[in-house]
């Protein structure tokens, strides 16, 4: 699918927040080139129940509780649920104090709601933004293969191969998770544009950028900065780095300003039989095998350019 004028791009975010998955929503929410037609909740970071919470605590502080937001898939579709309490904190958004939600959850399935958009959608399709574990995506196609020329693109933040795993020694948390879903996104034939922590951990957040954030004096301002700082203690430990990076959101600024971005169209698998490797993402970045490309896969990113464009965003809501 190819875009036909410059009306806001469709996008659904596919999130399991998460502090970046919540930036990333943010910041979404705030641009007006993006129609967030829908947000979808699956089961990542923490479980379903508090991954639904959050990303209608976050539609809530946006001040947009009319956005449609959808519950997904509760587990991997083969494997047990592994979470990330350890980085997100035992609610997923830990740092700041928010009050708990009230907005509608939508009656329909996530699943259902991504099918049904697609099918629904002009000929342009929608973009989908998938910032966890591949469930929801993956569960839509195998259900309904019919939405596969429907969907423009699918931009994500998963995978590691330059840089290493970050939740096994190879492996990415958002593939590891449900390395199946991922193995049938990346076979599914739809362009990908992967964000993996070869790009993410090329943009680490400053000191000065978090303080910028808590300067909007906004209530969106202090609460961004409060859940940043919080999530970036982890990797700042473990890397031994004076910032963390901001994962999600790339895919977001990616939609935003493409030019920010360079990367490589390679061929890319799942590893789902090794249970040593599981969820890691084999890339073929110097075309060894001679397989088709299926994804492009980001390397290089204007980090100054990426935080910049991030707080613009967030300095929008007052
Ligand atoms: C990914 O895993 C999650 O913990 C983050 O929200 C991000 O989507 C990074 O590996
Ligand atoms: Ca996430």
């Amino acid at each position: 699918m190819t875009p036909s004028d410059s009306s806001p791009r469709p996008i659904i975010i596919d999130t399991d927040p998460g502090q970046d998955d919540a930036i990333a929503i943010l910041a979404a929410l705030a641009s007006p080139e993006l129609d967030v037609v829908g947000i979808t909740a699956v089961a990542g970071n923490v479980p379903l129940a508090l991954t639904l919470r959050n990303t209608r605590m976050l539609c809530e502080l946006a001040d947009l509780p009319e956005t449609p937001v959808y519950s997904g898939c509760s587990r991997p579709m083969v494997r047990n649920l592994v979470t990330a309490e350890h980085v997100h904190g035992k609610t997923g958004l830990d740092g700041p104090e928010l009050p708990e939600p009230t907005m509608a959850v939508q009656e329909q399935h996530a699943v259902d709601f991504i099918i049904t958009s697609l099918l629904a959608a002009g000929p342009d399709g929608i973009t989908l933004c998938p910032v966890g574990p591949l469930t929801n995506i993956a569960m839509a196609m195998v259900k309904q293969p019919a939405i596969v020329p429907h969907i423009r693109e699918i931009v994500l933040m998963g995978g590691a191969y330059w840089e290493g795993g970050n939740i096994t020694p190879t492996a990415e948390f958002n593939i590891y998770v449900d390395p199946h879903a991922a193995h049938v996104v990346f076979t599914s034939g739809v362009p990908i544009v992967a964000h993996s922590l070869d790009v993410t951990h090329r943009a680490l957040m400053t000191k000065e950028w978090i303080a910028a954030l808590a300067d909007l004096g906004t209530p969106v301002g202090t609460a961004c900065a409060e859940m940043v700082t919080f999530y970036e203690r982890f990797d700042e430990e473990k890397y031994g780095t004076l910032g963390g990076p901001l994962h999600d959101p790339n895919v977001i600024a990616y939609l935003l300003d493409p030019t920010l971005y360079d990367g490589k169209d390679c061929a890319v698998e799942v590893e789902i039989a090794s249970e040593k490797t599981m969820g890691q993402t084999s890339v073929d970045w110097w075309g060894v095998t001679k397989d088709e490309p299926n994804c492009r896969w980001i390397r290089e990113v204007d980090a100054e350019g990426f935080y910049a464009l991030l707080l613009d965003r967030l300095s929008r809501y007052k």
